[in-house]
């Protein structure tokens, strides 16, 4: 497996093609599929994702076997790795990519000379809250976010010190 950065416009392509499966399947249930098209059509869109990178000093990775079977999004803080984004196609689920991505993400961490991740997750994600839990994170607290469009998202704030 390999975590490969995403530079180019075809890279954020690839990166858009695989959010909309992964949104469309893991969040119509949670959020309903209205906010979904929303997230896709703004979050997850091409523009967004070049702007985050060009203006905001985000760094996106693909996930690639084979094929990408997922992507990552962060941006370095100054007291923390912010984790915006990861996410891993249903069929890869649960096989230890999540963990993969996670070491891979704790060493871009340690580089900077940063010892800590942080991220906001959906209260009723209640799978991936379990697979964080196990990867060692924290819930620190409830954060509620107005993403325009008569959006919320209730989150909660979740951190990993190593
Ligand atoms: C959350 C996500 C990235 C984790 O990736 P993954 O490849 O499934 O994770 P792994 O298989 O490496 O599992 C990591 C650990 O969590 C555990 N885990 C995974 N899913 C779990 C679940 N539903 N319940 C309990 N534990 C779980 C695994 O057992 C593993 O622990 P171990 O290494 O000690 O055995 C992935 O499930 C995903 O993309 N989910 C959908 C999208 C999403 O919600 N992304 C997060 C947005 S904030």
């Amino acid at each position: 497996m390999v975590f490969r950065e995403v530079v180019t416009d075809k890279d954020i392509d690839e990166v858009v093609k695989i959010a909309r499966p992964i949104w469309l399947e893991h969040y119509s249930p949670i959020i309903g599929a209205e906010q979904v098209e929303y997230m896709l059509e703004n979050l997850h869109s091409k523009k967004n994702i070049k702007e985050e990178i060009a203006e905001k000093g985000y760094l996106y990775f693909l996930i690639e076997e084979a094929e990408a079977i997922g992507y990552i999004g962060l941006q370095i803080r100054e007291e923390e790795l912010f984790l915006s984004k990861i996410y891993v196609a249903s069929a890869a689920r649960g096989q230890g990519v999540g963990r993969l991505a996670m070491d891979y993400i704790k060493s871009l961490a340690r580089e900077c000379d940063l010892r800590k991740v942080s991220l906001t997750v959906n209260r009723n994600n209640a799978n991936s809250i379990a697979a964080y839990r196990k990867l060692g994170f924290a819930k620190i607290s409830d954060v509620c976010f107005d993403i325009g469009g008569g959006y919320v998202m209730d989150d909660y704030l979740m951190e990993l010190e190593f």
